[in-house]
């Protein structure tokens, strides 16, 4: 492997293309403001690092002269919302990469992926390392965690793009089955997210409310329901033991699992503000919850099971995004949350009489 373009230089672009330019890979970024002057002028910084990494940077794919539009990797690092966009581009542009590495957290960006490319190009990739952006062109990795990927299409084989990643300190499993190395990282990803989003509160404080915590154990309750109609086996991934979390949701009667797993959950959530609470204050249209907690209700309806928790926080979250709910309209408001839950739940359920009105937000 030796040419790798990363589409979008945000946290996870900046990562990888800075990891694999360390290994000796020759990485161009596509990349918009503001990261994309700093990188151009000063290169990526890595907190903590003695020297900034230099890096090629361009703002299109149409700066590329056509004799350098050939590319091994093409790793797809924006977010899900930005991933039809963003294909669209590379298609326009003519990039006929090797192999496509789609990173994105929840459900559907790799079939996007595979209807452009096919799916034998197609790999899925499931980052368990926290990496922020806390100003641009500058990379606050965790320490924890790394990367998974697992081809779409059984058996291909992602050439030497692990161990590339894997000499540089970061842990890289190859998974088999896509499917369920993205169902087990959605796991992780459901925790304290589109509730603290809704709520505008810490994963701590969170996850410090008995009644709050409930909500997480029934959305994942939810969403192992739909893995294990669907056949998908609970996979770990580096740095979190997946089983584990699973085994507990599903046995644990509460009383004890909010002692034993909540403390867990809070830290292994790290002090980084969940993505979908971050996606809400940026004053983003669109979150990813749809791809998130929407997906799985999603496929619980495909399946004729029930997911109403994973339904009310995808379709909660996605009206305060766009404006269809009033801005701030659970903020710390647990009691509120929490009645709207119940009575969405009750309808979705079709206990609720024509008489029982929704509580206002
Ligand atoms: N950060 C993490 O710790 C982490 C960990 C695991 C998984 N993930 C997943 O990784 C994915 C990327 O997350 P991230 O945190 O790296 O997001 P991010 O920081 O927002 O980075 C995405 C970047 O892509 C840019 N972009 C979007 N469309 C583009 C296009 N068509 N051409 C060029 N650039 C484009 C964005 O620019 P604009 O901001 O201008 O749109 C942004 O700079 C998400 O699905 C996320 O869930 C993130």
């Amino acid at each position: 492997m030796s040419r790798v373009l990363v589409l979008g230089a945000g946290a996870i672009g900046q990562w990888l293309g800075g990891l694999l330019a360390c290994s000796g890979t020759e990485v161009t970024l596509l990349a918009r403001p503001p990261h994309l002057e700093v990188l151009r002028v000063r290169g990526l910084e890595v907190e903590g690092a003695q020297e900034n990494l230099p890096v090629r940077a361009i703002a299109s794919l149409e700066d590329l002269p056509q004799e350098q539009r050939r590319f091994e990797w093409l790793v797809l690092a924006v977010k899900t919302f930005a991933v039809e966009a963003a294909l669209a581009q590379a298609q326009q542009a003519g990039l006929n990469p090797t192999r496509v590495l789609a990173i994105q957290n929840g459900l559907g960006t790799e079939d996007q992926v595979a209807a452009c490319f096919g799916k034998a190009r197609t790999f899925v990739g499931s980052v368990t390392r926290a990496v922020a952006c806390p100003d641009p062109g500058v990379l606050r990795p965790g320490s924890r965690g790394g990367l998974a990927l697992a081809p779409l299409a059984r058996g291909e084989i992602p050439g030497d793009l692990p161990a590339r990643l894997a000499a540089q300190g970061v842990p890289v499993a190859v998974l088999a089955d896509a499917a369920a190395m993205k169902w087990s990282k959605l796991l992780l990803n459901m925790v304290a997210n589109a509730s603290c989003a809704i709520l505008d509160l810490s994963c701590r404080q969170l996850l410090a409310e008995r009644d709050l915590f409930r909500v997480e154990l029934q959305a994942l309750r939810e969403a192992l329901r739909v893995m294990r109609r669907r056949g998908l086996a609970v996979v770990d991934l580096p740095g979190y033991p997946v089983r584990l979390l699973a085994r507990a949701v599903r046995w644990l009667p509460e009383a004890l699992a909010f002692p034993l797993l909540a403390p867990r959950m809070a830290s292994g959530r790290g002090d980084k503000p969940p993505s979908l609470l971050l996606d809400l204050r940026a004053g983003r249209a669109r979150t990813e919850v749809e791809w998130m907690n929407g997906a799985i209700a999603l496929e619980a309806a495909r399946l004729g099971l029930e997911a109403p928790v994973n339904r009310f926080l995808a379709e909660t979250l996605t009206a305060l995004a766009r404006g269809d709910l009033p801005e701030g309209a659970f903020h710390r408001d647990p009691r509120g949350f929490l009645e709207r839950l119940e009575w969405a739940s009750s309808q979705s359920q079709g206990k609720a009489s024509g008489g029982r009105r929704s509580p206002e937000p």
